[in-house]
Order: structure tokens, then C-alpha cells, then sequence
């Protein structure tokens, strides 16, 4: 596999199609398992969570479902800094088995700022789902529950992931080369 260049900077090849597809499926088993006989909802968070959200949750056998949504900060309202708000949540979480899945945890700050919107409205059960996570670029404690890779806190793209717009659409991972 070649090296590729987006916006003037080279991504070198990280994460194969392959791997990627192994990891959904485990994943997916795993979901399976834990949740056996329940009716989870699944909230996959956009953008970089399209691709992961729709290869692990094909492998569901669960009578699951999935919800879409957006997270939105807004700057300088409180004290305390930015608030997230979910745009597109229309699902009831209240008494819900629910699961996130993310792209990436990387400083963690979206999920921290987050997660109490969700706990509010009472889940009777709240995991997360991340292809990937960053633990040494971790600055807010929150940690997934189901797992792709742990990477090096180096900056990636492809397979939903973007830099600046650009690279969603590439079936596999890269890394910024050094
Ligand atoms: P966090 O709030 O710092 O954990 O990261 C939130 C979001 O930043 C992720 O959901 C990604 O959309 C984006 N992000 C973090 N690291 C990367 C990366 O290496 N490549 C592309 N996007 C990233
Ligand atoms: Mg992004």
C-alpha cells in the first residue's frame, strides 16, 4: 500500500480494510453476547462514527436500535465552558440499554461534556463503542467499553475519520507520517 497526501500533508498506511472488518465483527459478537435477550439503542455519534456505526452494527443479531446524532458546542454561554448538545436525538433513552459508538477517544472532552445530557434523561444502562482510542491524549476521564485499537496519540484519517473535511471516504486507516 502506497502513501497518500491530503491537503499538501502524507498519510502513510496504518490500518488495513481487513482488520478493520475483523474488529467490527468481534466487536459485534461481543455486543451480542452481553446484551442477549435485550433491546438496546444504539447512538452513533457524526460524523466519523458513520462507517464503524454501519459495519459493527450489521453484525447485530439483537432486536437493536440505532439512532444518528450530532453533538454541538457552543462557546462562551457558561462559567463552565463549552455545553454538548445532541441534535437528532428522538429516541426515548429513559429505561434504555444504551450504547454509543464513537470513532475516536481522544481527549475524551465531546463524551465527558456529554454524557450527563444522557444520564439525565435515566438509560437503565449506558457503554461505549469506539473503533479507536488515544489513552495518552486522554485529558477527561472516560473510558470505552468495547474496543477496536489503541493507537499512539498521532493524527489519523480514513474510514470515516477526516482531516479537514477530506479522507472519510478511504475504506482503511493511515497515520500522519512523522
Ligand atoms: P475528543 O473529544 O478529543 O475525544 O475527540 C472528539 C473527536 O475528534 C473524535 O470523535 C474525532 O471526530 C476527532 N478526532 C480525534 N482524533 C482524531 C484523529 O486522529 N483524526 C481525525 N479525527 C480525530
Ligand atoms: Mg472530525
Amino acid at each position: 500500500m502506497e502513501s497518500i497526501v491530503v491537503h499538501g500533508k502524507t498519510f502513510v498506511p496504518y490500518i488495513s480494510d481487513e482488520e478493520i472488518q475483523a474488529k467490527c465483527f468481534e466487536i459485534a459478537v461481543k455486543i451480542n453476547n452481553d446484551y442477549k435477550g435485550e433491546k438496546p439503542l444504539f447512538i452513533a455519534i457524526l460524523n466519523g462514527s458513520f462507517l464503524f456505526a454501519a459495519d459493527m452494527f450489521r453484525h447485530i443479531d439483537l432486536e437493536a436500535e440505532i439512532s444518528f446524532i450530532k453533538l454541538v458546542s457552543y462557546k462562551g454561554t457558561t462559567s463552565t465552558g463549552n455545553v454538548v448538545t445532541a441534535i437528532g436525538l428522538d429516541e426515548r433513552v429513559k429505561d434504555r440499554h444504551v450504547i454509543i459508538i464513537e470513532d475516536i477517544l481522544d481527549t475524551g472532552r465531546t463524551l465527558y461534556q456529554f454524557l450527563p445530557e444522557l444520564y439525565n434523561q435515566n438509560p437503565k444502562s449506558l457503554k461505549i463503542a469506539t473503533l479507536l482510542t488515544k489513552p495518552t491524549a486522554r485529558l477527561f476521564d472516560v473510558q470505552p467499553d468495547y474496543l477496536g485499537f489503541e493507537i499512539p496519540d498521532k493524527f489519523v484519517l480514513g474510514y470515516g475519520l477526516d482531516y479537514d473535511g477530506l479522507g472519510r471516504n478511504i475504506p482503511s486507516i493511515y497515520q500522519l507520517e512523522e
